[in-house]
């Protein structure tokens, strides 16, 4: 039998996705894999019934459907503050994870050097492997996961050909601040490097945290691919419906990647979506609201059950520090922690370059009973270690 390709022993299977499978055999609260517990907004599944019934079920233009992208460019204009041609500046793929695929083959070369701060959503490592770039990782130093400025500045000096933004960041919860962005820029534009950013969350931020778009800033958008998807903000995860922005040339390039990867995104789900996008912004006012309560809510609970944490920006996510039980091999303690204590969490070193073993990964986007349930046993961690 012919062997498979040698890239693939260079990254492993999901450990997020494994964290469910170790869930749902130990009927575990699933805190590891992080989609909400909750149905995408009741009109919008009325839209998606009368796009099953009336169509459309062939093939969208490859690069998607003109009234999702006009609806999509008319809520980012509201949201990024650009200007935002639908017919040159947008593609819509399948998910930002095929958005950040493309992106990453648009914009690299087999060999050229990627920067990824560590700790990292995990499909940036497989991204820049699959795209034959070679990643350099830059820390977000725990518990504050703030960058230093001399060590970002040593990897563009490497000769990065573009820097993966993932704002506001899973795991770690960091919303970056605008003087953030501003150095990240800065340094973009003297050493000449795409800025390929992941804003799944950008609808996730915790008042005061602010979200600042990286294509936004001054002289940005021409080297800025801006990455985001539907699944997080309109609770469609499975729905698969994602998109890229960015400057005309940019967007050729990634149309192409994009045809060969998946011809497009699902027709009628495409066609349903335009009534998400157009959702008032009393929307999104409504989740900054909900998620702020539920994020209030569940470090609440970690306070009672005395554990130690970064309080979360943005996104639904909560890394939990773990020294204080002795914690040397995360992975042991996420799987015991499942069988013993009934919640499912993923070890913080999948996350990290770094030998960082000490931390957990919870998510909390689940309903307050759940997280009430989660609440209760956890308060017995401290007894059963
Ligand atoms: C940072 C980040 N990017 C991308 C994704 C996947 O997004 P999508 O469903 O749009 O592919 C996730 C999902 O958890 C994520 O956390």
């Amino acid at each position: 039998m012919p062997a498979t390709a040698d890239r693939l022993t260079f990254f492993t299977e999901s450990v997020i996705r494994e964290m469910t499978r170790v869930a749902n055999r130990c009927d575990a609260i699933n805190l590891s894999q992080g989609f909400p517990d909750a149905d995408p907004p009741a009109e919008v599944l009325a839209a998606g019934k009368r796009a099953m019934a009336e169509g459309p079920h062939q093939y969208a233009v490859t690069w998607g459907a003109p009234r999702f992208r006009e609806a999509l460019v008319k809520k980012q204009r509201h949201w990024m503050g650009l200007d935002l041609n639908p017919d040159a500046h947008v593609v819509v793929t399948c998910g930002s994870t095929e958005a950040m695929m493309t992106a990453m083959m648009t914009a690299c070369n087999p060999g050229d050097k990627v920067i990824i701060f560590s700790p990292y959503y995990e499909n940036y490592g497989a991204d820049t492997i699959l795209s034959g770039a070679r990643p350099i990782y830059v820390p977000l130093h725990p518990p504050e996961f703030n960058f230093d400025p001399g060590e970002l500045r040593a990897a563009f000096m490497q000769g990065a050909k573009a820097i993966v933004l993932c704002n506001p960041s899973n795991p770690s919860g960091k919303v970056f601040s605008l003087e953030e962005l501003e150095t990240i820029a800065d340094l973009a534009k003297e050493f000449d490097a795409f800025v390929i950013t992941d804003e799944v969350y950008e609808h996730i931020v915790y008042p005061p945290h602010r979200h600042h778009y990286m294509a936004a800033l001054p002289d940005m958008f021409d080297r800025t691919i801006s990455c985001s998807s539907l699944s997080k903000t309109y609770n469609m995860t499975g729905w698969r419906l994602g998109y890229v922005i960015g400057p005309e040339s940019v967007i050729a390039g990634a149309r192409k990647v994009h045809d060969f990867l998946t011809v497009g995104a699902a027709a009628p789900l495409q066609e349903a979506a335009v009534t998400a996008l157009e959702l008032p912004l009393s929307y999104y006012e409504r989740l900054t609201v909900d998620y702020t309560r539920k994020r209030d809510l569940f470090l609440g609970f970690l306070d009672e059950a005395g554990l130690t944490y970064t309080r979360p920006q943005g996104a639904y996510y909560v890394m939990v520090d773990c020294t204080e039980f002795g914690v040397t091999d995360d992975n042991a303690f996420c799987r015991w922690m499942a069988r013993t204590v009934g919640v499912a969490a993923v070890p913080g070193s999948s996350f990290f370059h770094e030998p960082v073993d000490h931390l957990i990964r919870l998510h909390f986007s689940r309903s307050e009973e759940i997280l009430a349930e989660t609440g209760k046993r956890l308060k017995k961690l401290k007894t059963l270690v």
